[in-house]
């Protein structure tokens, strides 16, 4: 397998002579390539959109602002099938659950694991019910559940309230939980941690991302350490989690009762990973530390404005993260920084929108726009 694993390996390619361009692979989903690290067991029961393979790019102009000596590469997971990283383990959990004969699946969700769940139980031909934080879905996450069939229901609560509705439901009713407590979600996140280090050659230095309900910082962990023992690196990244201020409770050690942050994906008080994301801290000489509002919204238009990639604000917070850390001089000449951007920005267009410059509305007159291009080179 190892030697299988090692031919797979994608490593970052320069330019492709034209001689030598044979078309590209198919590339068959998470579950199909990384087979023999995954518990799936039957291929008729896989139900997958090809999530996964996503890009890892090169950050050349935030390197320039933020340290030059580094190289800092951001996984894109907001091109996967549903925009966000949950598709990944969401595949591996919907495929488990019609390997176990389940007819409908339950979660909680800030919206991006219901929009996953939604689509994918629609391509098993399973029934999904969706429990979401009254008002506080943002508009993509909720269309995306609505359209693809999931039975949602607006909880008059928080995310944590409508986490523990669906875990009790889930213990009385014939229905699978597919929230990241289930461990095969865990299971098919941890993916993303052998794509970056297939991509690099090498696990990274540091890894940046914002922390939730925590499912993620315990996959990310459990990835990095399986390649580890399986001789494909021989090294371990520094976990680096990140939560809202208003939304912090690894950080405060305490349950937070009423999490406020714009990042509404990560509006979390009492996270279910809490344990396993304090072990892949300190396990691997991380840190999990909070950065404000501002510094979330700060880190979104730098990288929408200076690198043409739209991440929603609870995903800038990885780059909120490593401006902090840069204030603090921790990193060293050559350090490879990887931030995960969780989900895509068109999730929330309505913060895009509230954070950018209004359109300017003109006559069909050229002298208008000749007026507007003098005034643009003024600036
Ligand atoms: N980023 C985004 C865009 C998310 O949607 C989430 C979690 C996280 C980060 C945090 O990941 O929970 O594994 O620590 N969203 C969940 C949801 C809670 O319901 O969609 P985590």
């Amino acid at each position: 397998m190892e030697q299988k694993l090692k031919a797979a390996q994608r490593k970052i390619a320069g330019p492709v002579p034209a001689a030598s361009k044979t078309a590209p692979p198919l590339w068959p989903g998470v579950i199909r390539y990384y087979w023999d690290l995954l518990p799936v067991k039957k291929q008729q029961s896989v139900v997958t959109l090809l999530e996964g393979n996503t890009p890892l790019v090169r950050c050349g102009n935030l390197e320039r602002a933020i340290n030059p000596d580094m190289q800092l590469y951001l996984k894109l997971e907001g091109l996967n099938p549903t925009c966000s990283f949950k598709d990944r383990g969401m595949t591996v959990a919907i495929s488990k659950a019609v390997e176990e004969g389940s007819r409908a699946v339950i979660c909680a969700s800030t919206g991006n694991t219901s929009a996953s769940a939604a689509a994918y139980a629609a391509r098993a031909g399973l029934q999904a019910y969706v429990l979401i934080p009254q008002g506080s879905v943002s508009l993509g996450k909720l269309s995306q559940a609505m359209i693809h069939g999931a039975r949602v229901i607006e909880v008059e609560g928080n995310f944590d309230s409508a986490l523990g509705l669906v875990k009790e439901a889930a213990r009385r009713f014939p229905i699978t939980l597919v929230n990241s407590l289930n461990p095969h979600r865990i299971e098919g996140q941890k993916t993303a941690a052998f794509e970056i280090c297939d991509s690099l050659g090498k696990a990274p230095d540091y890894h940046f991302l914002p922390v939730g309900n925590a499912g993620n910082i315990t996959a990310y962990w459990k990835g990095y350490n399986e390649y580890l023992e399986i001789g494909l690196t021989t090294s371990l990244p520094q976990m680096m989690g990140f939560q809202a201020a208003g939304a912090a409770p690894i950080v405060l050690g305490k349950i937070v009762e009423d999490p406020r942050t714009i990042a509404s994906a990560i509006r979390i008080g009492n996270p279910a990973s809490w344990k396993s994301a304090l072990a892949a801290r300190d396990e691997s000489k991380g840190a999990i530390e909070m950065v404000s509002d501002e510094e979330i919204i700060a880190a979104y238009k730098l990288l929408a404005g200076s690198e043409g990639i739209l991440a929603e604000p609870a995903s800038a917070i990885s780059v909120a993260g490593v401006i902090r850390k840069q204030k603090e001089r921790v990193f060293r000449k050559g350090d490879v920084v990887v931030c995960t951007l969780t989900g895509h920005g068109l999730k929330d267009p309505d913060t895009a929108i509230r954070h950018s410059t209004q359109p300017t509305r003109i006559a069909p007159k050229l002298e208008l726009l000749e007026a507007l291009f003098n005034e643009e080179e003024k600036k």
